[in-house]
């Protein structure tokens, strides 16, 4: 039976759709057919108040809790990702911070990719392990049976990422979802470079999904924001302990700012995926680049996998390194006229920073990016022949 499409019953709807429509309401005060920012921290209480809950996280009560913006974008990232619920947190670090804090306790052992956003290496190998005597195991989750071998007895979670930054390495989330769910362990990943339509994680059997809308989602460089999306047994708690109680909350502004920017997620993500391959095969070809990490590269060591993960193309991030010494990429970035120097990653913008190869997180790279650093690229909403044009002429000038 085909079902009727109906904005006011998202899950109806198609992808491209419901990034349009979900979670958004006809304000009931103004009429505005967008919800508006309603930036007051408190909402009136009933008459009788004794059967509210203080820590309630569903009802807007105080911004801590909830409030008319983060509920909307709670509601429209849980649809996007196929979750039962989701909370929205003031960053991509709050929200994986709050995945740890309310998952564990002392004593408690996490297996976690070897290759790993900053934040998230420097959680597991020193603030975690020192303040709350939690350990880690790092390993190569490209590699599930690493993966098997590592859980121990006191295992409670695996965290990964779907494809690594930034070595772009590609995990394969149903086996490693086979396998926590055999041994009883949560599987949390970080897909934050490849939100939906690129990759589902809850599909394919992983327990949350973590995102920083900062990137992607929102989409347009101008606000922070993170996400957990899964199960509302998990997410409820995540809720309770992680935002009412240790704090992380959104704010109102930024919940409405990535709730406009995540409209044309779908849309951007194409442009973003289809332009990378470009530019990836691009740099591949120029024997001035020493190397080129991007799954949808026929040469990335998870290919095969790549292709059969990621059925709406690879994203939008790349890592390269130009041949020659620190120097060398230094002087190849400071050409660039169009694509920005900057941090952070899945802006309209293309943002390219160079990471050089030392220091604890490297050791974990491949060796090309250890010897060479790397040069990581988001490749952007800009026409791809100004980018290729932008990196040729930079090449051309560097190596004049
Ligand atoms: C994979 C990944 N996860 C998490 C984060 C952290 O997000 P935020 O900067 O919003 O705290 C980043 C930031 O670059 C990231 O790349």
């Amino acid at each position: 039976m085909t079902v009727r499409p109906d904005k006011h019953a998202p899950q109806s709807l198609a992808e491209s759709s419901r990034a349009v429509h979900a979670g958004n309401d006809i304000d009931p005060g103004t009429g505005a057919v967008r919800t508006p920012i309603v930036m007051a921290n408190s909402y009136a209480l009933p008459d009788d108040p004794s059967t509210i809950s203080w820590s309630g996280t569903d009802v807007p009560l105080y911004t801590r809790n909830s409030g008319v913006n983060q509920l909307g974008l709670q509601r429209k990232l849980a649809l996007l990702e196929h979750g039962e619920d989701a909370v929205a947190l003031a960053s991509g670090v709050a929200a994986l911070h709050a995945v740890f804090f309310t998952l564990l306790r002392t004593g408690d052992h996490v297996v976690v990719s070897d290759v790993a956003y900053e934040a998230t290496f420097k959680l597991f190998r020193e603030l975690l392990p020192d303040k709350y005597g939690i350990t880690a195991t790092f390993v190569d989750t490209s590699d599930p049976a690493a993966v098997a071998a590592a859980l121990r007895p006191e295992t409670r979670l695996v965290h990964v990422e779907a494809i690594a930054n930034p070595t772009t390495r590609v995990a394969d989330i149903a086996a490693i979802a086979a396998i926590t769910r055999a041994a009883g362990v949560l599987l949390s990943v970080d897909s934050t470079f490849t939100p939906p339509p690129v990759l589902r994680p809850l599909d394919l059997g992983a327990d949350l999904v973590v995102h920083s809308l900062t990137k992607y989602i929102n989409g347009h460089g101008d606000a922070m924001g993170g996400a957990v999306i899964g199960s509302s047994t998990l997410v409820q708690r995540i809720k309770s302990e992680a935002m009412v109680d240790v704090g992380g909350v959104i704010s109102p502004f930024n919940a409405w700012l990535i709730m406009r920017g995540s409209v044309t997620l779908p849309l951007r993500l194409r442009q973003h995926t289809e332009s990378a391959q470009l530019v990836a095969e691009f740099l591949a070809a120029d024997p001035r680049i020493a190397y080129v990490a991007y799954p949808g590269l026929p040469t990335h060591p998870q290919h095969e996998l790549a292709v059969r993960q990621f059925q709406h193309g690879f994203g939008g991030m790349l890592a390269f390194a130009v041949t020659g010494d620190a120097d060398a990429q230094n002087r190849f970035v400071a050409r660039l006229r169009v694509i920005t120097s900057a941090v952070s990653l899945g802006h309209d913008e293309s943002l390219i920073v160079h990471v050089s190869g030392s220091g604890a997180r490297a050791a974990y790279c491949p060796e090309e990016f250890q010897r060479l650093g790397h040069l990581r690229l988001s490749v952007g909403l800009e026409d791809a022949a100004d980018l290729i044009g932008d990196l040729a002429a930079a090449l051309d000038e560097t190596f004049a």
